[in-house]
């Protein structure tokens, strides 16, 4: 265990809120350990910022970890060259030049279909019926994965999240990841000869054909459907409520004063959907006055530090005119998101424009509660909204 100063947490309260106890830590003890999590957490973006690059102390590498047991051992366990590789056969799928040619349209012809599907003036809950939908269907083109139905992609990706984050090891959350992930094993053996015979631009087929051991390219199949479903739907129904909530920022996005990509990089810096990521410490080390011991473990609080006020002033404002640009939302080093361009393209190149033009007064329903919840992963669980296209 680190030597790092304590503080205890309270998880429920945590969940719901994690904000005033992760200021706290930046200003009492930005690197912290919090023995209801058995990790020390780094709180401060500077200290991540750094850290995170340094692999060969801060390692991605945790052999023991429910990611390698549940999912496979996939790119964002690996470090250095071995993660490279595989970092490298899959951009061709992801890169910011296949995005723009080939997924954007796609991602467009998904949001028309939705949209349209929606009866103008009903009352809907835009996470079930808009967000969650959209998502999984950009998800499915990108992975390659076409014959799935798009609740599928959903509850398998929040199946293998319950169960990367199963550490009071409870054997029905571990059983529904099981599932899930011989579900997507079958998918994937569904579109093998497929993309065999026509290799395509899709994870899938970009991987493949790179020659990848195919237990490597279902290991990163699961981990894109993972850390690719909840991201872009927590991020889309999250802008929408933020900009909804805040309607003289509505207005700058909807005049042309500031663009949609800002609106959802603010967002996103604001409520990270991905809030910590963990490593494995490698070796003994120190920071200032903490020394750390070889395999414990550490979490980077992606959440804490876009909202460090050494970076951002007044933090915990949503404000769309912000430079947005010390945001770690996509991480801060080496396993930088490979999905963040197309997650881009997806939430302010096709889902808020188009949403915003062929909706015209969109209003929160008010006849019940927005909810919102969770620090490792956090977005809204709810939005009820009055869809007056
Ligand atoms: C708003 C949407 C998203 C957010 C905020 C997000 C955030 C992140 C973050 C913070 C990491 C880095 C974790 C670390 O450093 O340990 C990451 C990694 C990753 N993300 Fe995303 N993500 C999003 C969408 C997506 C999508 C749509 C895909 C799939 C197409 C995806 C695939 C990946 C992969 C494969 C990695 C591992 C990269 C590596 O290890 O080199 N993400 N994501």
């Amino acid at each position: 265990m680190s030597t790092a100063p304590r503080i205890d947490i309270d998880p429920v309260s945590f969940w719901a809120d994690p904000y005033p106890t992760l200021a706290r830590m930046r200003r009492e003890a930005p690197i912290v350990f919090v023995p209801q999590l058995g990790s020390t957490l780094l709180c401060s973006r500077d200290d991540i910022s750094i850290s995170e690059k340094q692999i060969d102390v801060f390692s991605s590498h945790q052999p023991e970890g429910l990611m390698n047991r549940l999912m496979g051992h996939n790119m964002m366990r690996k470090d250095g060259e071995d993660h490279q590789v595989e970092r490298r056969a899959m951009f061709p799928a992801v890169s910011p030049k296949t995005v723009k040619a080939h997924w954007t349209a796609q991602f467009q012809a998904h949001a028309d279909r939705i949209i349209d599907a929606i009866a103008p003036g009903s009352r809907i809950d835009f996470v079930r019926d808009f967000a969650l939908p959209f998502s999984a269907e950009c998800l499915k083109s990108i992975t390659g994965l076409t014959s799935l139905r798009f609740e599928d992609m959903n509850a398998w990706s929040q199946a293998m999240i319950d169960g990367i984050a199963n550490y009071a090891g409870d054997p029905a959350v571990e059983a529904r990841c099981h599932a899930a992930t011989a579900g997507i094993d079958a998918a994937i053996d569904d579109m093998l000869p497929v993309v065999s015979k026509k290799p395509d631009q899709s994870l899938l087929g970009v991987m493949v054909a790179s020659g990848m051991p195919m237990d490597s390219v279902r290991a990163n199949i699961k981990l894109s459907i993972s850390g690719g479903q909840n991201e872009p739907r927590d991020a889309i129904a999250g802008t929408v409520w933020a900009l909804l909530t805040h309607p003289s920022q509505l207005d700058l996005v909807l005049g042309g004063e500031v663009p949609w990509m800002q609106a959802f990089e603010e967002y996103a810096r604001w409520i990270s959907p991905i809030g910590m990521s963990p490593r494995r410490i490698a070796r003994p080390w120190a920071i200032r006055d903490v020394a750390f011991e070889p395999d414990e473990r550490v979490f980077l609080m992606f959440g804490s530090a876009n909202r460090d006020e050494r970076h951002f002033e007044r933090a915990d404002e949503f404000d769309v005119r912000r430079d947005v640009s010390k945001s770690v939302a996509f991480g801060a080093g080496p396993h930088f998101c490979a999905g963040a361009w197309a997650s881009r393209a997806m939430i302010a190149d096709v889902a808020l424009p188009t949403l915003f033009a062929r909706v015209k007064n969109l209003q929160i329903a008010g006849d019940e509660p927005v909810r919102i919840g969770g620090w490792a992963f956090r977005g809204l669980l709810n939005l009820p909204v009055r869809w007056n296209a």
